[in-house]
């Protein structure tokens, strides 16, 4: 197969991983025989120090153009004093909102390799954490109407979070269709005994639940959701939330793993186009360092092998080597237990893509 892929690195550590996920990319078109052409697009900080902005309008055309889109991460201490209009982050907004990319999935699983990385006790953990959060990534609080006025005398600023009836709905089948594929259980995550949005959202769950009866269906409220992940996390199995609920209680469950470097995402359109990323940021503290954690890049990857050009024994090949290198106990820093090797971001790079494949 031939596949268009934009890759966006970003700023801080973004370029260094993306170049380790690229490599793996690369085994992979060599050992079965697919042609995946890259086309590197800035994006974030070193597009605003480029151009004044954080994409340009032709960026974005390119990530349309494309397969797929491969994202490092944006932002950093350099840009922080930037107007809100030009923030790197309003890239990211933008790249999700004209790709239409609404469901963004988060897998968060505990690799039994690194089971002593979670913060929380051997009890509470179990046999293991494997839990995915679908996120409503295009609606709600993020894209609606803001402003900041003067008011007798002081600033008051608001911003309004809407949600519509069919961004709803197409959010929650995915979730549904993505439950009955794992252990078909569904949470419905919302704050219905305070807001509108969340009524509505909790109706429009309900009509779809009964079309999926073999999904195990419930509602819990966002705050006990928190909760909930820290005494009991493996009661979950698929989360599905809006935008600004599943941004912070995305964060928290990963923590659970105690290797947020390890995560990756997909977010994915209504086709195949999606944009597959490492879930943390752009560590500029360590950036240029070569110490980074490739693996949820990596990983990202192998997401991007998965659901947006449906190669499903490349993508399980890349999971496996990283379970491979993970097995053999290389580690980056940031991973580094007694006993276990330390390596540098490209040879954890090199490791994954060893076991790809013949050398
Ligand atoms: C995320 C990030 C972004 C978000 C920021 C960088 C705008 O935190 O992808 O979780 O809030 O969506
Ligand atoms: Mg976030």
């Amino acid at each position: 197969m031939n596949k268009k892929i934009a890759v966006l690195p970003g700023d801080g550590i973004g370029p260094e991983i993306v170049a380790q996920a690229v490599k793996v990319l690369d085994r992979i078109a060599s050992v079965y025989g697919h042609k995946f052409e890259y086309t590197y697009v800035d994006i974030g900080g070193c597009s605003i120090d480029k151009f004044g902005i954080p994409i340009t309008e032709e960026g974005i055309e390119l990530c349309k153009n494309s397969d797929s889109v491969l994202l490092g991460a944006v932002g950093g201490p350099k840009w922080d004093a930037c107007p809100p209009n030009i923030r790197p982050e309003k890239a990211l907004l933008a790249v999700r909102k004209e790709l239409n990319l609404f469901a963004n999935l988060r897998p968060i699983k505990l690799f039994p390799q690194l089971a002593s990385a979670s913060p929380l006790k051997k009890e509470i953990v179990g046999e293991g954490i494997d839990l995915l959060i679908v996120r409503e990534l295009t609606g709600g609080v993020y894209f609606g109407n803001r402003q900041t006025e003067e008011i007798n005398g002081e600033l008051v600023a608001t911003d309004i979070m809407p949600y519509s009836e069919h961004e709803i709905e197409r959010i929650g089948r995915v979730a549904f269709e993505t439950a009955l594929k794992r252990r078909k259980k569904l949470a419905s995550v919302d704050k219905a005994n305070v807001l509108d949005t969340s009524r509505l959202w909790r109706n429009v769950m309900h009509s779809l639940s009964k079309e999926y009866s073999e999904v195990s269906y419930s509602d819990i409220l966002v705050d006990n959701t928190a909760m909930q992940l820290i005494k009991n996390p493996t009661q979950f199995d698929v989360l599905v939330t809006e935008n600004m609920f599943g941004d912070i209680l995305s964060d928290e469950a990963s923590m659970l793993t105690g290797s947020i470097g390890m995560m990756p995402s997909a977010s994915l359109s209504s086709g195949t186009l999606g944009m597959y990323e490492p879930i943390h940021g752009s560590a500029p503290d360590i950036a240029g360092m070569n110490i980074a954690n490739p693996l949820g890049t990596v990983l990202s990857a192998a997401m991007m092998l998965r659901y947006s050009f449906h190669m499903t024994t490349e993508a399980d090949l890349v999971e496996q080597a990283v379970e491979k290198v993970l097995d053999e106990g290389y580690r980056t820093g940031d991973i580094l237990q007694e006993g276990t090797v330390k390596v540098s971001c490209s040879e954890m790079g090199d490791l994954v893509v060893s076991h790809i494949g013949m050398s």
